[in-house]
């Protein structure tokens, strides 16, 4: 009975959601997966990408309910059609043995693909085996992204849901049109390097309605990155929204036209970032616009670190040649976990120029937080606490 219910329910799904006809489902477990956790499932799913690919006409790839045991897959396009649905009602794990995909860079990577949308899904990177590696200092693998998209365009991600990932969980690298909505991110925070969200070298990324809970950024913006919207994010614990880190190639690409609004901030080290390695670079960053920000108990709410040399190496002395222009910080309020809620510590090289204060309103201790400045130019407007240094 239950069967037959669910059943009817897929059917269900798949007549109203893909009412065209002539769409081809593929169904991993009608292809061979094992919704047990345990049995090796790669290649049940890399047949459902095969058929879906190589389908002329539309073709949604279906994971039924269960767990699924994954190793590292790359779902490579240049598919016959544009426009696969993958609709997942289960949990895709991956090893519990870390070293399995721990070299790989990535667990789950869509490559050169167009037209793809997830739908739904959790994914299990079950990182914490390498988080303690590397907390104890052993020599451990760098780890694996847990769902990468690069060279691609055209992509949705809607009500996923990611946890503990062993690096990043979701990398967008080299694409066009990516419209992320709804998302779940969740790993310990002090877990190394599980990034929420990077975005690089792409344009048109929008990231909407998510939570990011995790120990490092809650969503990070790397060299090349163009019209950026980010909307509506829960981020803490992480540390932060970071547009950087940038300038650490002397050629690199700038960053331009961010949108970031709307995000609530809980006990994350910073809040609105943009950071830079000290050293030369063509680099730049214009036309950001943080707006209407809440920060509850942020150790550094509004900071530009342009001095940013981890390890002290390959930067000592020189300066950074990333060039910051037309940042706006509208309607940012709450309170900071440090004194200096608003730090630009920019470029001697190459001042920030064209930073914009506009009712901003941050205590620390129920009293004015301070800000600093050093070689940064703008304006303030409005309401603004702690006093402008600009
Ligand atoms: C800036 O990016 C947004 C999307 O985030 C886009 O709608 C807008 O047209 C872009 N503006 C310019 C001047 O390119």
């Amino acid at each position: 009975m239950v069967k037959s219910m669910s059943l009817l329910l897929s059917l269900l799904f798949i007549v109203f959601c893909h009412s065209s006809a002539n769409t081809a489902v593929y169904d991993v477990v009608k292809l061979g997966a094992k919704p047990d956790g345990r049995t090796d499932s790669t290649r049940s799913f890399l047949s459902a990408w095969g058929g879906a690919c190589a389908s002329i006409t539309p073709a949604m790839i279906y994971v039924p309910k269960g767990r699924f045991l994954l190793k590292s897959a790359t779902f490579a396009g240049n598919c016959k059609n544009s426009d696969i649905t993958i609709r997942i009602d289960g949990t895709l794990v991956a090893p519990s043995d870390y070293r399995v995909i721990g070299n790989a860079g990535n667990w789950l990577l869509f490559e050169g693909v167009t037209g793809v949308s997830i739908y739904g899904g959790i994914l299990d990177g079950q990182g914490s085996g390498l988080w303690a590696c590397k907390a104890a200092g052993n020599s451990c693998p760098s780890g694996a992204t847990s769902l990468g998209f690069t060279r691609s365009k055209n992509i949705v991600i809607n009500g996923l849901t990611s946890l503990n990932s062993q690096m990043f969980h979701v990398v967008i690298n080299g694409c066009q049109n990516v419209n992320i909505r709804g998302v779940k991110i969740t790993a310990s925070g002090n877990s190394p390097n599980t990034d929420g969200i990077h975005v690089q070298l792409s344009t048109g990324v929008t990231i909407m309605n998510s939570g990011i809970k995790t120990g490092d950024d809650c969503i990070s913006v790397g060299p090349g990155t163009k019209n950026l919207w980010i909307e509506q994010i829960a981020c803490g614990p992480g540390h932060g929204i970071s547009i950087g880190s940038l300038g650490k190639e002397t050629q690199e690409p700038g960053v331009q036209n961010v949108t970031v609004k709307t995000v609530v901030f809980t006990g994350t080290q910073n809040g609105l970032r943009i950071k830079a390695w000290g050293r030369p670079s063509t680099g730049f960053v214009t036309g950001v616009l943080f707006q209407h920000a809440v920060m509850n108990n942020v150790q550094n709410p509004i900071v530009i670190d342009q001095n940013y040399c981890p390890r002290n190496e390959g930067c000592p002395g020189q300066v950074s040649g990333v060039q910051i222009s037309q940042v706006t910080y509208q309607d940012i309020h709450g309170t900071s976990a440090t004194e200096v809620a608003v730090k630009f510590d920019c470029s001697p090289k190459h001042p920030c120029r064209g930073i914009r204060l506009e009712d901003v309103k941050l205590t620390y201790q129920n009293k004015p937080a301070e800000s600093s400045c050093a070689n940064a130019g703008g304006t303030a407007y409005g309401f603004v606490e702690p006093t402008s240094c600009l």
